[in-house]
């Protein structure tokens, strides 16, 4: 294996919660766009669910995980995107200022995609989301138009997203996709390291995750 090059060391950069909940949503979203496509309800409101689970463990892991998956240590304001933009930002581990606001924008394109999902219904009526009942029909058709068109500008951001990637390999020299793996990668001296959040609090906001997707999905009633 070559040495890191002066000045940077092997640091951990994502914890395991973060790196699982990314590879599972780079599996959902070709999933549940095939089941849409072939009008596999039965498949895709179950995915769709499980979706649902993930975003939100997510969100809360975005306030009490690890601190690389911290809202508050990547979200920054237009300054920060600046000085970075002109190579004067303090080093980072984890999401540069510039690359959190494609993370947010996925993000929450994901939510919103989710949030729709729970109130679209298809055009015979035999599947629907299982809050669709709580809107009128034509409510209910509305949402599930903005669920269609919604989910390609998904994959608009998704796009943009492999093709950051793709820069950072080619013209960057610098492999990103390795630590959303293994969770650990290049780092310079100067920057904080991670510091990882204690397993009980991944374990409670996994039961709240999974509890409200069951809950939403009847699995109680
Ligand atoms: C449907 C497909 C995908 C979606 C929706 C998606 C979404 C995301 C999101 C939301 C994040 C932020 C992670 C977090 O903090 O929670 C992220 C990060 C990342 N994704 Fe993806 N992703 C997708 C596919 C991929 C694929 C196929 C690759 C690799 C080839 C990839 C490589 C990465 C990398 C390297 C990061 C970390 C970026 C950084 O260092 O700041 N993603 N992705
Ligand atoms: C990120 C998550 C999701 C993605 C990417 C996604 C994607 C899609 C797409 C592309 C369609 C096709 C729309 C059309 O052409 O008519 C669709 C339809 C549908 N989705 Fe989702 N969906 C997601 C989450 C959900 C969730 C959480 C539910 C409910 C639990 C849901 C329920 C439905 C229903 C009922 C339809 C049927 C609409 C019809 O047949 O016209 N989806 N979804």
């Amino acid at each position: 294996m070559t040495a890191p090059p002066q000045g940077h060391a092997r640091v951990r950069i994502w914890d395991a919660p973060t790196r699982i909940f990314h590879w599972a949503i780079a599996l959902l979203i070709p999933f549940l766009w095939w089941t849409a496509e072939e009008e596999r309800l039965d498949l895709h409101i179950p995915a769709g669910l499980t979706m649902f689970g993930l975003i939100l463990f997510r969100l809360l892991w975005g306030l009490v995980g690890s601190s690389t998956a911290r809202f508050v240590s990547f979200v920054k304001g237009p300054w920060t995107v600046a000085r970075y933009l002109a190579g004067r930002a303090s080093p980072v581990i984890g999401h540069s200022p510039l690359g959190a606001f494609s993370v947010v924008a996925m993000l929450s394109a994901l939510a919103a995609q989710v949030g729709l999902g729970l109130f679209a219904s298809d055009e015979d009526g035999l599947f629907s989301g299982p809050l669709a009942h709580l809107v009128s029909y034509e409510t209910s058709e509305t949402l599930t138009d903005w669920h269609d068109r919604l989910f390609d500008l998904l994959l608009i951001l998704i796009g943009l997203h492999l093709a950051a990637v793709l820069f950072y390999l080619i013209v960057r020299r610098r492999n990103l996709v390795l630590p959303m793996v293994t969770g650990a990668g290049e780092g310079e001296d100067a920057a904080m390291p991670m510091r990882p959040a204690p397993a009980w609090r991944f374990w409670i906001a996994a039961t709240i995750a999974a509890g409200a997707a069951l809950w939403i999905g009847g699995a109680f009633a």
